[in-house]
């Protein structure tokens, strides 16, 4: 092999390796977090989400939207994934953590959360607005319009100082 073409070979695994890591995280649903992130003194994450219009994003979706792949993929977590990553989620949990947190298989475990760096090693991601704009967006027939700081401040969700 010339050194040209094992250039190209190397460069083309170096971008392959993040794609192929990233599939081996499984999306394992809102009931698996609710173990740890439900008590009122650490913030009732789950309790804030359960009562947001996210987790009830798959009510909106009436009649044969509700199986309308255009609609799915932005009102459930579920549909927006691949189905080889669906390891434990379900379709009527709507828009879920992971849809905003990534998915959970590989960081959920207790001595990987408590360390940030360990968890966002482990596809943890902590959400900025494009995170929010990857659904919030003019391709919605609903759109009212998108403020990150509006819009954040009705999903808060922080653990107690
Ligand atoms: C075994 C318990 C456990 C489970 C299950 C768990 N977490 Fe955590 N999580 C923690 C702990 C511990 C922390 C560190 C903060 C703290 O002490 O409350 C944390 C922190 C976080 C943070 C904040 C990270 C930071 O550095 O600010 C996010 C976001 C988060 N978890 C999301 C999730 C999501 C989403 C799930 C489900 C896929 C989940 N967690 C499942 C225990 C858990
Ligand atoms: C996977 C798609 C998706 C992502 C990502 C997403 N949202 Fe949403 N969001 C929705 C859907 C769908 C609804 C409407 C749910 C319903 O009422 O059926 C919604 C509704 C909302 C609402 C309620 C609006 C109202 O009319 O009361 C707020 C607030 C909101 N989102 C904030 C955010 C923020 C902030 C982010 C980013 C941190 C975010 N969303 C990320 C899909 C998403
Ligand atoms: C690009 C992502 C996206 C797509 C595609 C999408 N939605 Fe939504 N939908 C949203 C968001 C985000 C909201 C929240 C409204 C807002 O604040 O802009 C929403 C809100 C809604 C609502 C609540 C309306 C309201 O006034 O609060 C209904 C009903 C709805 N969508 C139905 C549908 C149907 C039916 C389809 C398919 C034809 C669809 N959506 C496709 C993102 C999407
Ligand atoms: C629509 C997107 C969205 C969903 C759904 C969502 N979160 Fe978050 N979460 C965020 C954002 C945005 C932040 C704030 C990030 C920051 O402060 O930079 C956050 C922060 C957190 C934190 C850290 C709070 C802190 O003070 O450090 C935890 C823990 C957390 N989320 C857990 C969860 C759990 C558990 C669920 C599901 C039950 C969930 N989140 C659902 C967007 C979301």
């Amino acid at each position: 092999m010339s050194i040209k073409k094992l250039m190209m070979v190397i460069s083309l695994s170096l971008l392959t390796l993040p794609v192929l890591q990233a599939q081996n995280f499984q999306y394992v649903g809102a009931a698996k977090c609710k173990v740890c992130h439900n008590s009122p003194a650490k913030g009732a994450q789950y309790k804030i989400w359960e009562a947001s219009k996210h987790a009830h994003a798959m009510e909106s979706l009436k009649g044969a939207d509700a199986k309308n792949p255009k609609c799915l993929k932005c009102h459930s977590t579920y549909y927006e994934v691949s189905p080889n990553l669906r390891g434990g989620i379900t379709a009527n949990e709507g828009v879920s953590c992971e849809s905003c947190h990534g998915p959970g298989s590989a960081y959920k475990s207790y001595a990987i959360m408590k360390n940030r760096e360990k968890a966002m090693a482990k596809g943890l991601l902590m959400p900025d607005e494009k995170t929010c704009t990857k659904c919030h967006n003019s391709e919605s027939p609903n759109f009212k319009g998108f403020d990150y700081k509006t819009y954040l401040a009705k999903i808060a969700h922080p653990i107690p100082k």
